[in-house]
């Protein structure tokens, strides 16, 4: 029954990861922060596309921690869909502060 259950997860994983949706479409963490709507979409796309969105919910950082993260979020996501531009990075790092900001 446990390794149904693991199976059954890593299934969803593996699909989560295909389709880019992330943990937030499957409850969780999901990212439900305030402010600029584009900037969350912008988020829910982007940030989950290789690791689920509590690895962006679960941490607390300051403005300029954000901008290193996504520097090297970045540089992995070069050439593959889940890259973006400047102006999406410093939207994303706005609403990253606002939301996941430290407190
Ligand atoms: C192309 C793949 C990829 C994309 C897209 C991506 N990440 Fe990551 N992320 C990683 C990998 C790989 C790690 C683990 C290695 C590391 O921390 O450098 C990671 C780790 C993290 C961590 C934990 C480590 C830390 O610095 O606190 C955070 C937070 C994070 N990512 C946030 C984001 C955010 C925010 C976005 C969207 C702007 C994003 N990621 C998009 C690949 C990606």
């Amino acid at each position: 029954m446990a390794l149904k259950r693991s199976r059954a997860f890593a299934l969803l994983v593996g699909l989560s990861l295909i389709t880019g949706l992330g943990y937030s479409q499957f409850g969780g963490s999901a990212n439900t922060g305030t402010g600029d709507p584009h900037a969350r979409e912008l988020v829910n796309q982007k940030c989950t596309a290789c690791h689920g969105m509590s690895s962006v919910t679960g941490t607390a950082k300051y403005y300029e921690d954000w901008e290193d993260t996504r520097f090297r979020m970045q540089e992995y996501a070069q050439g593959k869909p889940s890259s973006f531009t400047e102006d999406e990075a410093y939207a994303m790092i706005d609403y990253l502060t606002d939301n996941y900001g430290v407190k």
